[in-house]
């Protein structure tokens, strides 16, 4: 499997395996850990997970597999995030944001306590904080690298403005912004994310490529007219769409890292397809046009 470099202590494979969806799987951790070795055995060795994710009960089931299989977590790469909170406020359960120096280290460590792991080889405030205090959140971050608790850092959903404020406080040092963008969402192509990524040679993760699995459904007119295309696009290579959504996001220059969050295998098996695929230059832009929300002047 192809590895990306996003620093010098740390690569991702080409194609990540996610988890957000795992609670819903109900799996024992002997079945979760059987799929995790399937990942690694087709060069998928990096996982994505979060603090919040089945409010945190998805870390401690990733716990319960690596401890059932303790050979897996010496051959992955582990990545989770920290920033989204949760309180009860008047019986309704309200979300917000909390990137502060205290909140950061103890997210951290009662991640790594669910996780039974003694680091992450990624970490990532989660989401844009408007109340966020980059320097603060840097302290933060450079404290658990210093600590050896965290590898390598970085953040997820930051526009260019907040992604340069943190980067600015850390030295340089975030190695990712992991962002949404599929053939029917084009946030961060429009915000100038992706220039900036581009030309600062920073990789972003890819979440929701296949859209959630939207792109499947019918109902939606964005995502039905870019599957016309892709469809049509897929029969030119005698490939599945699937691959060729995959194909397309790691055909632009930014060089992205796609993360499946199928929990079926041949799936996973769509996405590393994808690698050995090579769009003609005019069916990038094609797919690009298709939903009808990007025009090409
Ligand atoms: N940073 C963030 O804010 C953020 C936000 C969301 C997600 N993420 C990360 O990104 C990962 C991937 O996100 P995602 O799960 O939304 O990715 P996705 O791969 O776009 O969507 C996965 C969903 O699509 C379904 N699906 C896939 N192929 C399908 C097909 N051919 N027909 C019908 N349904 C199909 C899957 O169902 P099956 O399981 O049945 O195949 C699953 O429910 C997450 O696991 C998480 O790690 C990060």
């Amino acid at each position: 499997m192809k590895m990306i470099k996003l620093s010098d202590n740390l690569s991702l494979s080409a194609i990540v395996q996610g988890f957000w969806r795992l609670c819903s799987w109900e799996w024992t951790a002997k079945e979760l850990a059987d799929f995790m070795n399937q990942c690694i055995e087709r060069g998928v060795t990096s996982f994505d997970t979060a603090e919040i994710y089945g409010g945190t009960l998805c870390e401690k089931q990733m716990g319960e597999a690596f401890a059932a299989d303790q050979s897996i977590r010496g051959k992955i790469q582990l990545v989770s995030k920290t920033g989204i909170s949760r309180r009860e406020i008047n019986g309704k359960n309200f979300g917000y944001y909390d990137t502060s120096y205290e909140r950061v280290m103890r997210s951290c460590k009662e991640s790594l306590q669910r996780l039974g792991t003694d680091y992450l080889d990624l970490y990532l405030i989660h989401r844009e904080d408007p109340c966020l205090d980059p320097w603060e959140t840097a302290r933060a971050l450079k404290d658990l690298k210093k600590e050896g608790l965290v590898k390598e850092v970085g953040v997820s959903n930051f526009d260019p403005f907040k992604f340069d404020a943190l980067n600015k406080a850390m030295g340089g040092e975030l190695v990712t912004n992991q962002i949404e963008w599929s053939p029917i969402c084009f946030e961060h192509f429009n915000s100038g994310m992706m220039d900036y990524l581009t030309a600062n040679r920073v990789h972003p993760m890819i979440w929701s490529p296949l859209a959630g699995g939207r792109l499947f459904k019918s109902g939606d007119e964005r995502c039905e007219k870019a599957m016309k295309k892709i469809r049509e696009i897929a029969e030119r290579h005698g490939e599945e769409p699937e691959t060729i959504i995959y194909a397309w996001l790691m055909y632009h220059p930014v060089g992205a890292v796609p993360i499946s969050g199928s929990n079926k295998l041949a799936r996973l098996d769509l996405a590393v397809k994808a690698l050995e695929v090579k769009l003609e230059h005019y069916e990038w832009y094609e797919i690009y046009a298709a939903s009808g929300q990007q025009v090409l002047r």
